[in-house]
């Protein structure tokens, strides 16, 4: 057997047998200073990374290293509280490990958060921005020999964020009076920030917002023909102008996240009570 098959099934057994039986429904990745969505999940069961075979274990900030399954919207959701980043020198199957077990468990829809840098000039720190697609800087999670039990060796990426849902979440943030903008991220390795010529360079080729993250992820729910619904938390703004006064900072970012988790929670928990 393929041993990257080997190694899904491996972690997937060992998941399931803690399961006791739940399957869930939707899956989240909870970015840096986002995990707190977790703390609204009801009777929570709650899977350290490291107590399944095969796994990688985050070190970033801000995350933890938890599967959290239990209810949230009256559905039954697996969280990720805490993902792996290309950059803490793990390959992009270690990074995609935790999407493909929670598609082995049978969800049903992935939703992505991250904390992000406005590279628009029309997002600021706080802002919910709704991810209508992106742009790959990091390596491709699919290159080597296709899992074809996973998907097509050449999946189709026209729609990366399912329509209906993001439909869905405008309406719904608009019930609620909570603002969100639309855009474009780009995922790029870091764990560097961007210097001001690439922020500036990512603004001229369409992006929005960038992070470090969760393309890899959207890349391999998209090739199993998930749908995936992706929203970032725009934690910092560009600074392309080489002020004196401003640095990018990682516990700035944190924190913003944290200040925003709850606006990001409450929507999330009303667009899966309604899918
Ligand atoms: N750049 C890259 N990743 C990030 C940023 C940023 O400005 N802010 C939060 N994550």
């Amino acid at each position: 057997m393929d041993p990257r098959i080997e190694r899904i099934e491996g972690a997937i057994r060992s998941v399931r047998e803690r399961l006791q039986g739940l399957s869930p429904e939707t899956g989240i990745v909870l970015g840096s200073g986002l995990g707190r969505l977790a703390d609204s999940i009801e009777s929570p069961l709650v899977i350290p990374y490291r107590d399944i075979p095969g796994f990688p274990v985050s070190t970033a900030t801000g995350h933890k290293g938890n599967f959290i399954v239990g209810k949230l919207g009256g559905k039954t959701v697996m969280a990720m509280q805490g993902r792996i980043h290309y950059y803490e020198g793990y390959g992009m199957e270690s990074v995609v490990l935790p999407i493909r077990v929670m598609i082995g468990m049978g969800i049903r829809n992935l939703f992505v958060s991250n904390a992000a840098g406005g590279v628009s000039f029309n997002l600021h720190l706080g802002d919910l921005m709704i991810i209508r697609d992106h742009i790959n800087l990091l390596p491709n999670p699919l290159i080597g020999p296709n899992l074809d039990s996973e998907g097509p060796r050449f999946p189709d990426m026209t729609r990366p964020y399912d329509p209906s849902l993001i439909k869905l979440a405008e309406g719904l943030a608009a019930q609620m009076g909570i603002e969100v903008k639309k855009g474009v991220y780009i995922g790029d390795t870091g764990p560097s920030y961007e210097t001001p010529a690439e922020y500036k360079f990512y603004r001229a080729i369409g992006a929005d917002a960038v992070g470090m993250s969760t393309v890899p992820e959207v890349i391999v729910a998209r090739h199993a023909g998930i749908p995936v619904f992706g929203m970032s938390v725009i934690t910092n703004e560009a600074h392309d102008d080489y002020s004196e006064d401003y640095e990018n900072d990682g516990e700035d970012v944190v924190r913003a996240a944290n200040a925003a988790a709850d606006k990001m929670t409450r929507l999330f928990k009303k667009i899966i009570e309604h899918i």
